[in-house]
């Protein structure tokens, strides 16, 4: 299938004898490969008697040769694939394999893309940019601490050098445009924290998304806000940039070097949240962060920290369930 969307990402019509020739398949073959375009990867086209198959709407696939063109090689070395469940599934499986990291895997779409506190990341074929990072974790738990609130920096940074200048943060590792959700991080454990152990840095990004169902948050993406294509390919380079940069910095400095830079980028400094953690609701103001990345939130004018992966936040005036 995707050879056939090889040929159709140019934008033009294919005559269903052209695709046949190229790809050499009967033409009752093609019409059998468009239908699975459509069915399993949710791909819409266009069919005119005499010209044959166009793509709907442009689509820029991710593009091995393209990529390592633009130097993302240079960064670390990275795999795509056409379909995976979940990008750090595959990392996981292929640090088990013996495949030595850092290394970066990619994919067109994600069948069980995995967000935080357990909810399902909206992963549709070839417009987005689903990316698990596999790093070595060589200096124990201190190598952690806020690691992902470091990765939202970078990704924030990525996102405004691509021309969205108030994609800002919302703690721990939401990155918001406009008040909805552009860019997600999920960091995942793997291996034995006593013994040899892989954190993988889960990144979502909506890239060229224009419509979802079954997102429970505001949400948006770079072309609803640019109003244009951006091209992922550049983008998934633009974003290695920005990640290995930054955590190189982490690496030698830790997280103190970021805590100034990260608060001035926090879009909910000084709101009035309510902060859930399991049963628990705590009413407060935030404060900031801390020297690890922990939230500081004035309750009841005394200063209480919090952190975790199950911890969620929202804005007190925020009215939804
Ligand atoms: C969130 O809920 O905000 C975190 C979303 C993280 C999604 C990314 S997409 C690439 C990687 N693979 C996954 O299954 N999840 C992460």
């Amino acid at each position: 299938m995707l050879t056939l969307l090889r040929l159709l990402e140019d934008g033009r019509f294919h005559s269903g004898q052209a695709i046949g020739d190229a790809l050499c398949i009967s033409r009752n073959a093609v019409w059998k490969q468009v239908q699975r375009l459509e069915s399993e990867l949710g791909i819409a086209l266009n069919r005119v008697r005499g010209r044959g198959y166009q793509l709907a709407s442009p689509l820029v696939l991710l593009n091995d040769a393209v990529l390592r063109d633009k130097g993302l090689s240079d960064i670390w070395p990275f795999h795509i694939y056409e379909s995976v469940d979940s990008t750090s599934a595959e990392a996981t499986r292929l640090v088990a394999k013996g495949v030595e990291p850092p290394f970066l895997v990619l994919s067109e779409r994600q069948t069980s893309g995995r967000g935080r506190r357990g909810r399902i990341w909206q992963s549709p074929f070839g417009v987005n940019v689903y990316s698990s990072l596999v790093l070595r974790v060589q200096k124990g738990a201190r190598q952690l601490e806020g690691l992902s609130l470091v990765v939202g920096l970078a990704v924030m940074r990525a996102l405004r050098a691509s021309g969205l200048d108030d994609a800002g943060l919302k703690w721990p590792n939401d990155i918001l445009v406009g008040g909805k959700k552009i860019a997600g991080i999920l960091l995942e454990l793997t291996g034995d924290p006593a013994d040899v152990c892989h954190v993988v840095v889960g990144v979502g990004v909506n890239v060229n998304m224009a419509n979802a169902e079954g997102i429970e948050q505001p949400w948006t993406s770079m072309k609803l806000e640019l109003q244009r294509m951006v091209d992922r390919n550049e983008f998934v380079c633009v974003l290695s940039r920005q990640l290995h940069e930054h955590l190189s910095r982490h690496a030698e400095l830790g997280f103190a070097a970021f805590q100034e830079e990260w608060e001035s980028n926090h879009l909910w400094q000084g709101r009035e949240v309510m902060l859930a953690s399991g049963t628990q609701r705590i009413e407060g103001m935030v404060l900031g962060i801390d020297r690890v990345g922990a939230l500081r939130l004035s309750v009841g004018g005394v200063e209480q920290r919090f952190s975790g992966g199950e911890i969620s936040l929202r804005l007190r005036d925020d009215r939804r369930a």
